[in-house]
């Protein structure tokens, strides 16, 4: 489903503060797969992310959607096969409209419908949805989004990228701005609509437990490079200690990052 081919970012790249970020790095990931993805600050997850929606042209290399060479395409054109979450919860929706206007929009994208207003069916359909997020929600179409706490906003991001249908959800970090109650009620959602409509998920989080407990294959990054990838019954087995241990094998160091460490404890 996405294949990435020797690929580079470099920022800067000729001056003297050129940056290389992501190093010649090589990633395959099959349809259905989810992907934990580690790493300390500044590792490059994020940048991996924006490489593989195309917010970002890669320095060299290539990445491949579903067999196709996308290298070249502008973020919009990957956008219809590919959902992207973020730790922010107000960057996923439009604080000023209501969440029947928010989820509108998401249709549209995902061209469940030719859009044209609101009806009555379609606003039957979104209550529907509405309620199977069980926070009450449906009652509140109407309302504009500001109003709604983080984590309800989230849960509402991670239903209207379901909506749109994609076969790829990118999740940055997207319950790390919650309070734990909220964090494992949106980590649920987010589990069910993995599995309700088989995205091929990566997840990228700063919590090591979550990286081990959730997915089927675990990928850390290092300054740009993907130092570990475990999968299948050695995923099973993964402890924090044992991660961190081979963490210190591969760079000869011990894993240093606070807000890692802690949020492992
Ligand atoms: N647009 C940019 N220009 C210059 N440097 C950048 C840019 N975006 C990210 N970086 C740098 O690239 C490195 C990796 O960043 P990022 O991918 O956000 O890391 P992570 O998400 O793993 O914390 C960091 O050192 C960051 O400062
Ligand atoms: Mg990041």
């Amino acid at each position: 489903m996405i294949s990435l081919q020797n690929l580079t970012c470099t920022f800067h790249a000729g001056t003297p503060n050129a940056k290389t970020v992501i190093r010649d790095l090589n990633l395959t990931v099959d349809a259905g797969e989810f992907v934990t993805i580690i790493g300390s600050n500044g590792a490059g997850k994020t940048t991996l992310f924006n490489l593989i929606s195309g917010n970002l042209l890669p320095t060299s290399g290539r990445v491949f959607i579903d067999g196709e060479d996308v290298t070249a395409h502008p973020e919009y054109k990957r956008a219809r096969t590919m959902g992207r979450i973020f730790q922010d919860p107000l960057a996923g929706t439009a604080s000023n409209m209501t969440l029947e206007d928010n989820m509108m929009i998401t249709c549209k994208k995902g061209f469940k419908w030719p859009v044209i207003s609101l009806n009555r069916k379609m606003r039957a359909y979104f209550c529907e949805q509405l309620v199977n997020l069980k926070m009450g929600l449906e009652s509140r179409m109407k309302e504009n989004i500001s109003t709604l706490s983080g984590g309800q906003r989230q849960a509402l991001t991670l239903l209207m990228m379901v909506l749109s249908n994609p076969a790829i959800a990118l999740l940055d970090e997207h319950t790390a701005a919650l309070d734990p109650r909220n964090a494992a009620i949106v980590m649920d959602l987010t589990t069910r609509f993995i599995t309700e409509h088989r995205l091929t998920t990566l997840m990228i989080t700063h919590n090591m437990n979550h990286a081990i407990a959730y997915g089927s294959r675990l990928l850390m990054m290092d300054a740009g490079e993907i130092i570990i990838d475990v999968s299948g019954a050695d995923k099973a087995r993964l402890t924090v200690p044992k991660l961190l241990e081979m963490f210190s094998t591969v760079r000869r160091k011990a894993f240093e990052n606070d807000e890692v460490l802690l949020a492992a404890g």
